[in-house]
């Protein structure tokens, strides 16, 4: 039987992309709902290209209680945020418990917490001059970007890079290790 997954997405979706796609190759899993915040968010072509059901919510919504029944229904293995840009209320992380995932394009803990995403978090590694960055799969907690740490991939920051050079090798890292590392935990989950 295949793991169902609901993915929370606020931007284009390459990651959730990465994962449609990967899981379409072993069977392992679908993605059963995409939930995003954004109504205009590319995620959301995604999801009616690929026939998968999407809810659009507003604070409110995301914040109700009612929301985690909504979710239920779906009876997902893993809820993975993939570029979804509001902190999680206690609520839903702890109806969820250690089955929420997220990917956090640099190597936390540094480069981490509220405010810190996409070229954010590439132009504050590029302009400390660091000489490696990466990826981090982690739980989420209700703290930003501090749950357990799951997995982490490195990559070199190349003198002269830009937050859009070290973003595109960041991607590459991200849809190669974000579907393996769920892959790992769906295989994992007694
Ligand atoms: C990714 O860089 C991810 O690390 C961060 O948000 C971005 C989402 O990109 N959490 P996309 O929408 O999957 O292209």
């Amino acid at each position: 039987m295949a793991h169902s997954l609901i993915i929370f997405a606020s931007g284009r979706g390459s990651n959730a992309q990465a994962i449609i796609d990967y899981f379409k190759g072993n069977g392992k899993a679908t993605v059963s709902l995409i939930v995003s915040n954004k109504p205009d968010a590319g995620v959301l072509d995604i999801a009616r290209a690929e026939g998968i059901p999407s809810l659009v919510v507003d604070r409110a919504q995301f914040n109700d209680v009612a929301l985690v029944a909504k979710l239920r229904e779906h009876k997902p293995s893993l809820i993975v945020l993939a570029g979804f840009l509001w902190k999680i209320p206690e609520h839903l992380v702890q109806a969820f418990p250690d089955s929420m995932v997220n990917i956090h394009p640099a190597l936390l803990p540094r480069y981490g917490g509220k405010g810190m995403y996409g070229h954010h978090v590439h132009n504050a590694v590029v302009a400390a001059g660091e000489t490696e960055s990466g990826i981090t799969v982690h739980y989420v907690n209700e703290v930003y970007d501090s749950g357990n740490i799951i997995l982490q991939a490195r990559c070199k920051v190349v003198p002269g890079d830009n937050a859009d050079a070290l973003a595109a090798r960041i991607h590459r890292l991200e849809h190669y290790y974000f579907p393996r590392a769920i892959e790992f935990l769906l295989d994992n989950i007694n």
